[in-house]
């Protein structure tokens, strides 16, 4: 699958209105294109349900809330608009992206005043951001010699679009041979790693960052599948030390699901393989996506 080729059968929304891709058009003075100046949410949908859609429009706008970015449209429409992308593109199982930029203001200078936003979304077929087989095996990752940019300078509950820290990190780690980086915050932690949140299961209870993170959802849906399981979550300061030490460590994220890394700076984690735990997670996950239940059917109810 191609994409961004510009597909003329694809249909995006951009600028208020529903256009074939290949029309979709940004402005080179729109401020994400200028200063990486726009939100963005992720969500996935299974068998024509987008999973916790509200949850992800939620925290889109309180991204777009903290840095004063107005989106055009309040929930309702945000969630009227994913859902016709869906229908428009005749798409059961997607990945869908929402994009908030600040906008074109009335120069190309810097300041965030007199912009107007753009509320961007598009839905493309599904696609996991990890590699079936590598899923199943568990990933290789690697602790970055970068630090994640501290929430004391851009707040990590931001989900903006500025992915450079995240993105240097990865590319350190993909040319190191390994797939994916483990992020430390500048006081030595754990954070995250470049789109996922970061679990460790030891002796049967599970522990996860709580600062300098995206709060994820998957993490969130995570704790509660744990809690429904009978299992303990503290949320909490983890070191290398934690991760190398650990029974089991899983990443967790929307277009990725639950997956293990099974070795992490040439240290073998646990029995090198997925773990129980996160077999079981993983599990439980997959049944909730397929049950629905926590999902918005992008078609109504035919008597509706
Ligand atoms: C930096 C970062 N952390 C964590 C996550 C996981 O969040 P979620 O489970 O909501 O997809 C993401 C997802 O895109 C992310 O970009």
């Amino acid at each position: 699958m191609n994409i961004g080729t510009g597909s003329a059968e694809r249909q995006v929304y951009i600028g208020g209105e529903y256009v074939p891709e290949n029309e979709a058009r940004v402005s080179i003075f729109d401020h994400a294109v200028l200063y990486g100046d726009a939100v963005f949410d992720t969500a996935c949908a299974w068998g024509g349900k987008v999973f916790k859609l509200d949850e992800h429009i939620d925290r889109l706008f309180e991204s777009a809330h903290a840095l004063k970015i107005e989106i055009p449209l309040d929930k309702a429409g945000v969630r009227e608009v994913v859902l016709e992308i869906m229908r428009r593109n005749k798409l059961e199982s997607a990945y869908i992206k929402i994009i908030v930029t600040r906008g074109v203001g009335r120069m190309p200078l810097m300041s965030p005043y007199n912009c107007e936003p753009n509320l961007i979304a598009f839905a493309i077929p599904y696609l996991s951001l990890i590699d079936s087989g590598v899923q199943q095996e568990g990933i290789r990752a690697g602790i970055s010699s970068m630090r994640r940019i501290p929430s004391e300078s851009l707040d990590a509950k931001i989900k903006c679009c500025n992915y450079l820290n995240h993105i240097l990190m990865r590319m350190e780690a993909n040319e190191a041979g390994l797939d994916e980086a483990i992020e430390l915050d500048i006081g030595g932690y754990v954070a995250e790693a470049p789109g996922y949140n970061v679990f460790i299961a030891k002796q049967g209870v599970l522990y996860t960052p709580g600062e300098n993170i995206l709060v994820g959802v998957t993490r969130q849906t995570v704790m509660e599948l744990a809690a429904a399981a009978g299992m303990e979550t503290v949320v909490g300061r983890l070191t290398a030390f934690d991760l190398y030490n650990a029974d089991e460590v899983f990443l967790t994220s929307t277009a990725g699901g639950i997956f293990a890394v099974r070795e992490l700076d040439g240290r073998q984690i646990g029995g090198g393989k997925p773990g129980p735990i996160t077999q079981l997670l993983n599990q439980r996950y997959t049944e909730l996506l397929e049950s629905g239940e926590q999902s918005t059917p992008v078609h109504p109810p035919a008597d509706a």
